[in-house]
């Protein structure tokens, strides 16, 4: 199973914060958003990641991962020129895809919660397509599933006006290596980019969709606004400060999911300089 970060886009709901910077690169409480969707993707197991962006954030991405090598990941980036639409990725990340599966996690979701059921989709590598369905109350910002009594997904709209659902699609999406060709074989929709939601109606029609709901449990955060931020950044600093525990240290993950042992766990935290969050990872070490 490959990973892609798609963390380009224009960031317009957030000007002028966006016009110096990506949006994937704004705090969320005391570290980059992109950490977050990161995270995920490296609880779900998933060494290999590439991360697609603009000229101008590439180059920082890279200052703050580099390959990757340090916590034992594999990462590469690749340029989107302009944001053509999710699907892009695909087409953009075949190569690094080879014949593999692939999660795709937008760089500005963030998943908080018993994400279990999530770590298990990526880790099945089901033939197919899963997608996840999550309550909201402006359905009609999202792409939408609707589902029949029997709780299978029957349609999904693209920000549809009259939503036949609360059931918003967060960007997560799990595929089979059809997609690339799928991807490669659609049209630009009326507002030019290739749309996600096309990719998973090419699977809905063939019956290799599965949609899974997510409980209230989990949270799905939104951080496309200034309000959003600010709302994520106070959800995960009252959430750090209670437990005393760090959410999305990529770090601690890497330690943790074995991708580095004790030894390159120690190197990593030396190459940080003094502060909490090296403050943190110390007491990781000494206890774990
Ligand atoms: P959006 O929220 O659709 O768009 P945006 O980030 O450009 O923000 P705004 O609506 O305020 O202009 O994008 C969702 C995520 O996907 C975000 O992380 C950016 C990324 N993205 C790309 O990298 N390339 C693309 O072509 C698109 C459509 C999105």
């Amino acid at each position: 199973m490959k990973g892609i970060i798609l963390a380009g886009g224009s960031g317009s709901r957030l000007y002028p914060m966006t016009k110096i910077y990506s949006k994937q690169l704004t705090i969320i409480y005391d570290k980059p958003l992109i950490y977050y969707p990161l995270s995920v993707l490296m609880l779900g197991g998933i060494k290999d990641i590439l991360i697609i962006s603009n000229e101008e954030t590439i180059p920082q991405y890279k200052k703050l991962f580099g390959t990757g090598n340090e916590l034992g990941l594999n990462i590469q980036y690749a340029l989107q020129a302009a944001p053509n639409g999710i699907a892009e990725a695909f087409i953009l990340g075949e190569s690094f895809i080879g014949n593999d599966s692939v999660t795709l996690i937008l760089g500005d979701n963030i998943f908080y919660g018993y994400l279990d059921f999530l770590y298990n989709a990526i880790k099945t590598e089901s033939p197919g397509a899963t997608i996840f369905g999550y309550q909201v109350n402006d359905p009609e910002r999202y792409g939408i599933v609707e589902f029949n009594e029997k709780g299978e997904a029957i349609s999904i709209e693209e920000k549809p006006k009259v939503p036949k659902s609360n059931f918003a699609v967060p960007g997560l999406y799990v595929y089979d290596n059809r997609v690339i060709e799928i991807s490669k074989n659609l049209k630009p929709s009326a507002r030019g980019e290739l749309e996600i939601t096309d990719v998973n109606k090419v699977y809905l029609n063939e019956k290799q969709l599965r949609v899974e709901k997510i409980g209230r449990g989990v949270a799905w955060l939104d951080t496309g606004t200034p309000e959003a931020l600010l709302q994520a950044s106070n959800f995960f600093g009252v959430i750090e400060e209670r437990q005393g525990l760090k959410i999305a240290c990529i770090e601690e993950i890497a330690y943790k999911m074995d991708f580095i042992n004790k030894e390159q766990f120690a190197k990593v935290i030396s190459g940080i300089p003094k502060s909490m969050y090296r403050e943190y990872l110390e007491r990781i070490y000494a206890t774990e």
